[in-house]
C-alpha cells in the first residue's frame, strides 16, 4: 500500500504533509491569525448541527452533480485559491488544477500564484476561476481581466478581506520567507525534508509568476517581490471599486471574504453571481464567525438571487453536507488539498478530494439524499436551540 493510500482522512494527509516539509512551509499553511481561535471555530462550529436521516430511500446512485456560477461541476465542492504552491511541492499550482479537472470540479488560482495563469490553463481541461485583488496598480488588475478572458477562465472572484495582512504568528516564530531561506531557526527542519530539499535544488522557481513582469518593469528584484505585493493591497477599495471590476469583467463574477447581511446585500447589487462566506480559513480577521454559521441568515436575506460558497474548515464529507443542507450553493476547500499536495503532489491532491468525495457519496446514502439537491433544513437538527 503506497503511504497516499495509507492516508484514510484529510486528517492524515495532514500528519503526512507535516512529516514532508521543512516547518516553515508546514505552519504557513496549516497557522492562522492571532491565537487560531477562528480557524479552530471553523472546523468545530460543524459539530453543532445534527444530520436527520430519512431511510427507505432508493440510493442505488448518488448524484453530486452541482450547478454553480454558470457551470455544473460533479462535485458540490472545488478548489479555493490559495498562494505560493510551489513551497509546498514541486508540482505547484498545476498538480492541484489537475487534481480538481480529474474530479470534474474547479480550481481557483490565486493572483499570488507560483504559476502563470496561461500556464495552468494550458495544462488543464478543468473549470478554472481566477483570484483577483484590487491593486494599487488599477492597470494591472485590468490586466489580469484580458488575461482571465484570453486564457478562458470561466469566473472571476475578489478577495475583500485582506485589506492587510493577518497577523500569523507562526510564520514569525518558523521563518517563514518567500523565496525561502534556511536560518539558524529553520535549519535542522530543512535539512530532515531531504524530499522536498532535492526539488528544490532541481526546479528553485519560486516565481509569483502572475505579477513579477510588473515587478520587473518597475526595476526592482526578485527580492522585491513580496514587498511590492504588500504595498500593493489598498486599504481605500470601496463598492465603487468592486462594480467597475463586475462591468470590466462581464461573467461570474464571485465576491470572497463577504460574511455579513449587509453585505452580501451589497454583492448582490453591484451584480456578483456569488460570493463565498469565508474568513479567509481564519487567516485574517481573528474572532470573525464560522462561514456556516452565516448561512441560514445570508440566505434568508438574499433569497435564490445570489449564490453562496462555504468556505473554511471543511475537513469531512458530512461538512460539505451540512454547508449545502443550511442553504450553501455549494462549498470551496483550501487546507485539505494544500495538505494532499505536500503530502504527494498532484496524487496527493487527488488523494485529498476523492476522500472527501467518498465520504460525501457515503454520507449522502445514509441520510436517505440520492442527490445533493435533495439536501435541505430538514436535515439538520441544530445541537443547541
Ligand atoms: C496557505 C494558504 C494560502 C492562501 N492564499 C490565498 C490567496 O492567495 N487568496 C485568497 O483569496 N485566499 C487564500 N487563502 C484562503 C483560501 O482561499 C480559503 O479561504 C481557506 O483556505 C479556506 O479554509 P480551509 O483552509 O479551512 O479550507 C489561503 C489559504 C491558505 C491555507
Amino acid at each position: 500500500m503506497s503511504a497516499l493510500n495509507k492516508c484514510h482522512n484529510i486528517s492524515d494527509l495532514r500528519k503526512k504533509a507535516k512529516s514532508r516539509l521543512p516547518a516553515p512551509m508546514f505552519h504557513y499553511i496549516d497557522g492562522g491569525a492571532d491565537d487560531e481561535w477562528t480557524m479552530r471555530r471553523n472546523t468545530e462550529a460543524f459539530e453543532d448541527y445534527q444530520l436527520m436521516p430519512n431511510y427507505l430511500r432508493d440510493v442505488e446512485n448518488i448524484d453530486l452533480k452541482t450547478p454553480v456560477l454558470g457551470t455544473t461541476l460533479d462535485l458540490p465542492f472545488f478548489l479555493a485559491p490559495t498562494g505560493m504552491s510551489r513551497l509546498f511541492h514541486h508540482h505547484k499550482e498545476i498538480g492541484a488544477a489537475r487534481a480538481a479537472a480529474e474530479f470534474g470540479t474547479m480550481y481557483s488560482l490565486s493572483t499570488l500564484a507560483t504559476t502563470s495563469l496561461e500556464e495552468v490553463s494550458a495544462a488543464t481541461t478543468g473549470p478554472k476561476m481566477f483570484q483577483i485583488y484590487i491593486l494599487k496598480d488599477r492597470e494591472l488588475t485590468r490586466e489580469f481581466v484580458g488575461r482571465c478572458k484570453d486564457s478562458n477562465y470561466q469566473a472571476l472572484c475578489l478577495t475583500v478581506d485582506t485589506a492587510l495582512a493577518g497577523n500569523r504568528e507562526r510564520d514569525l516564530y518558523n521563518g517563514m520567507t518567500m523565496p525561502p531561506k534556511i536560518t539558524p531557526a529553520s535549519f535542522f527542519s530543512y535539512a530532515s525534508s531531504w524530499h522536498w530539499l532535492f526539488n528544490l535544488m532541481l526546479s528553485p522557481d519560486f516565481r509569483l509568476a502572475n505579477v513579477m513582469h510588473r515587478v520587473d518593469a518597475l526595476g526592482k528584484g526578485a527580492m522585491g517581490l513580496i514587498d511590492y505585493v504588500n504595498s500593493q493591497f489598498d486599504r481605500t477599495v470601496s463598492w465603487d471599486d468592486v462594480a467597475w471590476l463586475v462591468d470590466q469583467w462581464q461573467g461570474p463574477f464571485v465576491i470572497k471574504g463577504i460574511q455579513s447581511v449587509e453585505d452580501v446585500k451589497r454583492a448582490r447589487e453591484v451584480g456578483a453571481s456569488a460570493v463565498m462566506v469565508s474568513n479567509h480559513g481564519g487567516r485574517q480577521l481573528e474572532g470573525s464567525p464560522a462561514p456556516v454559521d452565516c448561512i441560514p441568515a445570508l440566505r434568508d436575506a438574499v433569497g435564490n438571487n445570489l449564490e453562496l460558497i462555504v468556505d473554511g474548515g471543511i475537513r469531512r464529507g458530512t461538512h460539505i453536507i451540512k454547508a449545502l443542507a443550511l442553504g450553501a450553493d455549494a462549498c470551496s476547500i483550501g487546507r485539505p488539498y494544500l495538505y494532499g499536495l505536500a503530502a504527494g503532489g498532484e496524487a496527493g491532491a487527488k488523494r485529498a478530494v476523492n476522500l472527501l468525495k467518498t465520504e460525501l457519496e457515503r454520507s449522502l446514502a445514509l441520510l436517505g439524499c440520492a442527490s445533493v439537491s435533495d439536501l435541505g433544513p430538514d436535515h439538520i437538527l441544530p445541537l443547541r436551540s
